[in-house]
């Protein structure tokens, strides 16, 4: 397995330019399952995540192919095609949803193309229990037979799907989606109420309404659907990660850096870059960019907690707490969203991180300077988090189980080295 070395101490200075977002596009790929027309998506981002999905779509009889590329500032999207005109097969194995849980997403629209699909409950995961119920309470409502045997969701609608008012008890992102995959093509009117408003979700709703799918409501806590019988194709260009851009944006601060992020759309990372600024980081708009820069030495620690969008978001608050560990002070940042999402706690803490979990929040005091030792990545995110502090720390930081990073972050090695970071794969010879 390979491992990232990172010598830190070096202040982070250029621009990084932000791909596209990992999370907008794996909903927007089961998309395609909704049409026998192609639906064509630009700005898809190079990463595991990505081709697990291709994999699991071409399994149902998907036909993906690599269109081409749009070329942006230097950065290289790439263009998918996908057709679902001939699905021939409705399971979703356990070997590759185990790979992935957004894998989970084929079954709103498996459902609504073809009335039945079967797929693999994902299991738990690094960061918390992660449940489906929503999922397949959603999809009984709109009228599907929902049964969960040998592992397996096995759900039928053999007459289609009909629209129904669904409240969801709790805010889920990938059960909005889901249910959203299943709405456009359900007979009648379906209102989807206490939906995630995650950018994310826009954009699915943006390449939906493209394809034919009459939704109102989008970015509110609403969602009006009236079912078509048809979908047809699209071309749609996937959103910046913000994500990926927060993270570097952590990175130009946790080294005293000045970085731009390309292409980085501000309106959707507005609870992230007003957290930036509360600790003491500027940023600015730059044309289409948003710089990022530490005026002052030390920077200044701040409580925040994970909630849904517009909220501080989960995928940024390991991130977040490395770059706590050197503020001035006592910081306490809460994850409310999933119940263990601290694992990146202890590597730090090898780092010579102070900091003290307890229950759902990790008190946070920081230390003159972070030291490099080896550690190991347990989810993406966490990884991300273990760079951050390697960039930061006096000497050698090597990590393992980088394999996580690939899940989410594109070249992130050589997006980093282009702006001063001292940071290489090593690759396993074994
Ligand atoms: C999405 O996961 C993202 N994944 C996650 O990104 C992100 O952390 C998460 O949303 C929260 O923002 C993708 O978009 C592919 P949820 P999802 O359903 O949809 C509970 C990353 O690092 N829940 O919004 O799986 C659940 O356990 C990843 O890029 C139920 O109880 O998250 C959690 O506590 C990891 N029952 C909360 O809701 C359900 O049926 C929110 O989860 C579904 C969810």
């Amino acid at each position: 397995m390979d491992k990232m070395r990172i010598t830190g101490g070096f202040p982070l200075s250029g621009k990084i330019i932000i791909g596209g977002s990992k999370n907008a596009a794996l909903p927007l790929m089961c998309a395609s399952l909704l049409t026998d027309s192609s639906v064509v998506l630009a700005n898809v981002p190079h990463l595991a995540d990505i081709t697990t999905m291709a994999n699991l779509l071409s399994q149902h009889g998907v036909n993906v192919s690599l269109e081409g590329q749009d070329l942006r500032d230097g950065h290289i999207g790439r263009v998918l095609s996908l057709n679902a005109g001939n699905i021939s097969n409705t399971v979703a194995p356990y070997d590759l949803v185990r790979q992935m849980r957004a894998s989970i997403l084929v079954l709103g629209p498996l459902l609504a193309r073809v009335g039945e699909a079967e797929v693999s409950l994902p299991g738990g995961c690094a960061i918390g229990t992660r449940p489906v119920d929503l999922h397949i309470q959603g999809l009984e409502k709109l009228g599907a037979e929902v049964f969960v045997q040998n592992g397996y969701i096995r759900a039928t609608a053999k007459k289609g799907l009909v629209g129904a008012n669904i409240v969801f008890p709790k805010i889920s992102v990938g059960a909005t989606e889901n249910l959203l995959l299943a709405a456009v093509l359900a007979e009648g009117k379906t209102v989807l109420e206490n939906v995630a408003k995650e950018p994310e979700i826009g954009d699915l709703v943006n390449c939906l309404m493209s394809m034919g799918a009459k939704i109102e409501g989008k970015g509110t806590d609403t969602l009006t659907i009236v079912g078509v019988k048809k979908l047809v194709g699209a071309r749609h260009t996937i959103m910046p990660d913000r994500i990926e851009a927060g993270t570097y944006a952590m990175a130009a601060a946790i080294t005293c850096g000045s970085i731009e992020l390309i292409g980085a759309k501000q309106e959707d990372m507005s609870s992230t870059l007003e957290s930036l600024i509360m600790a003491g980081v500027s940023v600015k708009k730059k044309n289409e960019n948003i710089k990022i820069d530490v005026p002052t030495g030390r920077l200044k620690s701040i409580n925040l907690g994970t909630e849904p969008y517009p909220g501080f978001p989960t995928d940024l608050q390991a991130q977040f707490i490395s770059l706590m560990t050197g503020a001035d002070g006592k910081s306490i940042i809460s994850e409310t969203i999933f119940e263990n999402r601290f694992m990146h706690v202890p590597e730090l803490q090898r780092m010579g991180a102070n900091i003290d979990v307890s229950g759902g929040s990790a008190v946070v005091t920081g230390v003159s300077h972070l030291t490099g030792a080896p550690v190991m990545a347990s989810d993406l995110r966490a990884s991300a988090s273990l760079v951050l502090a390697g960039l930061a720390a006096k000497g050698e930081t090597l990590i393992s189980r980088i394999y996580h990073l690939d899940r989410g972050y594109e070249r992130l090695e050589e997006k980093l080295a282009n702006v001063g970071a001292d940071i290489e794969r090593v690759k396993d010879e074994t």
